[in-house]
């Protein structure tokens, strides 16, 4: 008896000391990955290792992901249904548009929203620490997001629609280093986001390391986004929320 209220004396004791050293000693970058779609969704990372883990996420669920000091290729980006399978994933990258990050890089963070393989989900990335001396201004530390309403009324040549898992449109000349009807097409949809490979000017956001982040799935659903709860909501101070959507 007596030795096990001093094995508990000493585990609370270790957890305090625990939360108190990830408080004050942990810098690494968090990203909350968000679902607000309606419905479940998988959820997947990977980086310049070629790793990939994947998360189920279902409506309005997000999931808190450290990717430490360093990210370098930090690629976030998703597919419906909850499979959370990375050989899906594999297979759903070249038909999503991608949240890309490079994190730590010269003190700093640097992230855009890509459809240079294709759109499926809506997709917005948002600081949600800023770390000093960063501050939200156009390029440095804001928000982008791309949303495309109707993906089938959207797809039409030279695009072409994906299979599953990605259910998305394929962005046939996104890879190429000039615009065509295609890539314009992304582009009008979706003017914040990389929309062929040379596409870069005016679309990369920078912010100073030691930022944290959402990635937020289908930010449109601003109904779920007013009723989410929990760390999510926390964490999202300075959300562009439209007007219309706070009466909502
Ligand atoms: C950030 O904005 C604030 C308020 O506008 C300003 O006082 C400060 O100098 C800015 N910091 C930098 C690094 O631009
Ligand atoms: C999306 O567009 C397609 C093709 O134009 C149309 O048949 C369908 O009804 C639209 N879906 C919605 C939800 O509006
Ligand atoms: C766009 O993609 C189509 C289909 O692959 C190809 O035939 C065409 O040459 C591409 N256009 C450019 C400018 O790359
Ligand atoms: C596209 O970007 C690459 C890499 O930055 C560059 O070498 C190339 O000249 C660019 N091509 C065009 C057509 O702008």
């Amino acid at each position: 008896m007596k030795n096990s209220v001093r094995i508990m004396a000493l585990a609370l004791l270790m957890s305090v000391v625990c939360w108190f050293a990830i408080g004050l000693v942990d810098a690494d970058t968090q990203i909350n990955i968000v679902n607000q779609c309606s419905q479940t969704i998988s959820a997947c990372q990977t980086d310049q290792s070629g790793q990939i883990t994947s998360y189920a996420l279902g409506s309005g669920a997000n999931q808190l992901i450290d990717v430490g000091t360093s990210w370098p290729g930090g690629l976030i980006w998703g597919y419906p249904g909850g499979s959370a399978d990375p050989t899906d994933c594999n297979t759903a990258k070249p038909q999503a548009d991608l949240a890309e990050f490079t994190i730590g890089a010269n003190n700093q963070d640097s992230y855009d929203l890509s459809n240079v393989n294709a759109y499926n989900l809506g997709l917005l990335i948002n600081p949600t620490t800023i770390a000093p001396p960063g501050n939200r201004s156009g390029l440095e530390c804001g928000t982008p997001s791309c949303t495309i309403n109707n993906i089938t009324s959207f797809c039409t040549p030279p695009n072409t629609l994906t299979p599953t898992p990605g259910d998305g449109c394929f962005n046939v000349n996104g890879t190429g280093t000039t615009p065509t009807s295609g890539t314009e097409a992304f582009d009008t949809a979706c003017p914040e986001a990389i929309s062929y490979s040379n596409d870069t000017t005016g679309k990369v956001y920078a912010c100073p390391t030691g930022s944290n982040y959402e990635v937020v799935f289908c930010p449109e659903n601003t109904i779920l986004q007013m009723n989410k709860k929990n760390i999510a909501a926390e964490m999202r101070p300075v959300y562009p929320i439209k007007p219309n959507a706070m009466n909502a």
